[in-house]
């Protein structure tokens, strides 16, 4: 199964998949790495890797849709079997989600349907849940809505800010990430759900 992975920041999700391939644990093609604008140290930890990598900047487009274009016809160029948004925090357009159609899969640190959009860590706090967690889902042309492959709780604790919650959610999403595409690569149709 070759997969194309989409980072805007950080990458420890990726990092999670890249470590598991290593390990001998995760039987996935790292065909390509991409992301939204330059200096992400995703791209930095993949380019480490040994695994090729691309940015088209969003920046250098003069519309959304040209940029939406050029992703799209990027990412088609190293035929993934799925394409993996894992903090890639640009909204693509449906012409992607068509060429890319139920091979998108996005990784989101809230239980969704609650708290979609790019706060979702934020907006549980402030709504004042016990529990939230992460999901991992098809994506198609909404934010963050498609159908759910895998999701865990964690709770809130008291002490919580928006960073030690959203570590502690991060720690689970990379764990349910990795489960999600080594039961895809194994052809299990109800990928990574952990019941
Ligand atoms: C993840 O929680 C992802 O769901 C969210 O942003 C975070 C990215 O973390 N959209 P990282 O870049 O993988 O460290």
């Amino acid at each position: 199964m070759r997969i194309v992975v989409l980072v805007s920041g950080t990458g420890s999700n990726l990092q999670a998949v890249i470590d598991a391939v290593k390990a001998g644990g995760l039987d996935v093609e790292i065909a390509a790495v991409g992301a939204d604008r330059p200096g992400t140290y995703g791209v930095e930890r993949s380019a480490a890797a040994g695994i090729p990598t691309f940015v088209v900047d969003f920046k250098s487009y003069a519309d959304r849709a040209s940029w939406n274009a050029a992703l799209t016809s990027a990412v088609e160029g190293y035929t993934p079997d799925v394409v993996v948004s894992s903090g890639f925090m640009r909204i693509v357009s449906p012409a992607f989600i068509e060429a890319f159609d139920g091979k998108y899969l996005n990784t989101h640190p809230a239980l969704l349907p609650a708290f979609p959009g790019a706060h979702g860590v934020r907006d549980a706090m402030a709504y004042g849940v016990k529990v939230t967690g992460c999901t991992v889902h098809w994506a198609d042309a909404g934010v963050d809505t498609g159908p759910i492959i895998a999701q865990e709780a964690v709770v809130i604790a008291p002490e919580d800010t928006e960073d030690t919650l959203h570590e502690r959610i991060k720690i689970v999403e990379r764990r349910l990430l990795v489960a999600t595409l080594a039961a895809l690569a194994a052809g299990q149709p109800n990928a990574g759900h952990p019941n």
